[in-house]
């Protein structure tokens, strides 16, 4: 019986699925990602991820190779152009504030960051990314998701008419502590322009897609009408009834649609751990 469970995996109707917030997110419950998904588990939850744009599935215990093999079920992990917090697999990284010998083992490791989308700075950005909580601070470190969806959905109709088609930069090119918005990009800074408003290729429904870390400029308007929209665009989808906020828990693996979502990262300690193993999967060009 064990054995057979171990091929056969889960079935679709062992899974809950129940939101997380008004604003987005489902938490899935009844799923080992250790064990091998049958095709109508895997459904259901991909099904839920392009509802709820973000999913979580609490209490998993995951090697690197699981959660990679999960991450394939969505589409290609994308692998890390640097190797400097690579694990075995080239597409896992590590995200963390721990120091060994004064180096931090792992990326994006201090405090506090602005709202962005990973990856928005190459020709075909993340379509996902997944991050498995090994260590969390006792408080704070919490992931903020906003809903692109809604964010674009609820923007006053002249404000859609003048971004209507529009393309914009997105660079990285941020400072460390990823809190402040540089005014000029670095010349070799990597960056991509994309669209203002994309549609997303499975739900056919538009979101907005700028964000306040990494898009510079709206593409041909006079800089302080560019300045202007951004900014109300940049307050608008940080409104806090779009937002989800996470409070990690060790063993929380969390996925997002970087297609339909923002995230943000809170402030936390320095004296105390956050280790997370992050994976993303491939995207297409935004359209
Ligand atoms: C990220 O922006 O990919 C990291 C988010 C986090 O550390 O919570």
């Amino acid at each position: 019986m064990e054995q057979l469970s171990a091929v056969v995996g889960r079935s679709a109707d062992q899974l809950l699925v129940r939101p997380l917030s008004p604003a987005l997110g489902a938490e899935i419950v009844g799923v080992d990602l250790a064990e091998q998904l049958d095709e109508g588990t895997f459904e259901k939850i991909r099904e839920a991820w392009h509802r709820g744009l973000v999913i979580l599935l609490r209490n998993q215990t995951l090697s690197e190779e699981d959660e990679v093999r999960f991450a394939e079920r969505f589409g290609p992990p994308a692998v890390l152009q640097s190797k400097q917090f690579m694990r075995t697999h080239p597409a896992v990284m590590l995200i963390s504030n721990i120091r060994e010998d004064g180096k931090p083992i792992g990326a994006l490791p201090d405090g506090e960051m602005q709202f962005h989308t990973d990856q928005c700075y190459v020709e075909r950005p993340a379509m996902a990314s997944m991050l498995y909580a090994i260590e969390v601070p006792k408080s704070g470190g919490n992931t903020l998701f906003a809903n692109g969806y809604t964010a674009y959905e609820t923007l006053p109709e002249d404000i859609k008419r003048r971004i209507a088609g529009r393309l914009a930069l997105n660079a990285y090119d941020y400072d460390n502590a990823s809190t402040i918005r540089g005014a000029a990009v670095r010349n070799d800074a990597p960056s991509y322009v994309h669209p203002v408003v994309r549609t997303h290729p499975a739900t056919g429904r538009k979101a907005l897609y700028v964000n306040r870390l990494m898009t510079r400029r709206i593409e041909g308007l006079p800089p302080e009408e560019s300045e202007e929209i951004l900014n109300f665009l940049f307050a608008h989808q940080e409104r806090a009834e779009f937002i989800y906020e996470h409070v990690w828990r060790p063993g929380d693996l969390l996925m997002w649609d970087n297609r339909c979502t923002l995230h943000a990262r809170t402030d936390f300690s320095p004296n105390e751990r956050r280790l997370m193993r992050r994976v993303t999967i491939l995207g297409e060009k935004p359209m």
